[in-house]
């Protein structure tokens, strides 16, 4: 079968296009014929070894996918040939990646998919969509009319934070970098969206939000803590998750007389039947309509290394180059 893979971690391009060994289902796995997988930053970190992980080889790449099931192992009981299938946390803690053709994987990180929700849709949600289910209702605990910052309302996590957050009932308040991603995060239902390149994020907030937000979602890789909670309200919660090596200021202070709170989180530190019951309540929502998949574009999967390069150009560079995720399809 074709995969995209690496030997070792290195640059976009030590992603090869070929043909591997079919993968081995074990008797707690369900084999699945892939139609669909995204890429998210991780997978950029872990093919360039910026994180390092215990990793197969050859390693493929990518942890989101969504397809049909092909065959169950004798211990699976929940699936059965020729359902459709999604979810993420692969190609991860020594776990073998989706970026082929055929995939095993444990039947416990794979999710039933409602036949209105596409291939395409269910694998640009997967990570991004357990991660804001996980941030703002596990760890944030948001609550309806609330008000909540997330800084990139149009990318990968952003997109779902924004959704998942109005659909509850939050004030949303978001960045863009041009206004044609604010007229996309307004679509998605923020209430207010502030364009970060031309205006002060600090004093736009003030004018939006003079109470100060409830809850901080950073997506940004190096967080100003002196912003931050300067713009929280009292006992505003913080939630951090990007920035492994971000070793920024904290202002403890302004912090702990404000009695703020600070949580960080990795969706993929989330036991398996949590992240199921996200994942679960996601496939509704993307069934009804009431969230939808922010794609930026389609490649084929002989492109991911061009897809990871743009990727890290976007996450890591800060370039601006996409509006969500990138989908690529076998
Ligand atoms: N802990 C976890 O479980 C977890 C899960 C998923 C992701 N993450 C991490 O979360 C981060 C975001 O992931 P992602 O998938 O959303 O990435 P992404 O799709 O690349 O989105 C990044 C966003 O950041 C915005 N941005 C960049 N520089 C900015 C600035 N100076 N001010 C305001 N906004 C800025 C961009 O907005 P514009 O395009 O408008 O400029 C873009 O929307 C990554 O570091 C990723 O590794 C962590």
């Amino acid at each position: 079968m074709k995969a995209a893979f690496i030997h070792q971690p290195g640059p976009p391009e030590s992603i090869q296009y070929a043909c591997l060994p079919e993968p081995e289902m074990s008797s707690n796995q369900i084999l699945v014929e892939v139609m669909a997988v995204s890429v998210n930053p991780i997978d950029t970190y872990i093919r360039s070894g910026k994180v390092a992980m215990d990793l197969p080889s050859p390693f493929i790449v990518g942890c989101d996918f969504a397809g049909r099931v092909l065959q169950v192992g004798s211990q699976v009981t929940q699936f059965k040939p020729g359902d459709r299938v999604w979810g993420s946390n692969q190609g991860l803690l020594g776990r073998q990646g989706t970026f082929a053709e055929r995939i095993a994987i444990d039947a416990q990180w794979a999710y039933k998919l409602p036949d209105e929700v596409s291939f395409e849709s269910a694998a640009a949600v997967a990570l991004v969509g357990i991660t804001a289910h996980l941030g703002l209702f596990a760890e944030a605990g948001l609550q309806a009319g609330q008000t909540l910052f997330i800084p990139g309302g149009s990318g990968g996590v952003g997109s779902m934070v924004v959704q998942m957050a109005s659909l509850h009932g939050a004030k949303v308040i978001t960045t863009a970098g041009s206004p044609g991603k604010a007229e996309r995060c307004r679509e998605l239902g923020a209430d207010e969206v502030i364009l970060y390149r031309e205006q002060s994020v600090e004093d736009s907030l003030k004018q939006v939000a003079p109470q100060g937000v409830d809850v901080w979602w950073e997506t940004l890789r190096e967080p100003d803590f002196d912003l931050a909670i300067g713009c929280l309200a009292p006992r505003g919660s913080m939630i951090l998750m990007a920035g492994r090596e971000a070793r920024p200021c904290f202002p403890v202070g302004p912090f702990y007389v404000k009695q703020c709170q600070l949580r960080g989180f990795v969706m993929f530190g989330a036991p398996a039947s949590q992240q199921a019951a996200c994942a679960s309540e996601i496939a509704g929502w993307l069934a009804d309509g009431r969230i939808t998949a922010c794609i930026d574009r389609r490649l084929p999967l002989s492109e991911a290394g061009e897809a990871h390069r743009l990727q890290a150009e976007n996450t890591v560079e800060g370039r601006g180059v996409l509006a969500g995720k990138i989908v690529l399809t076998p």
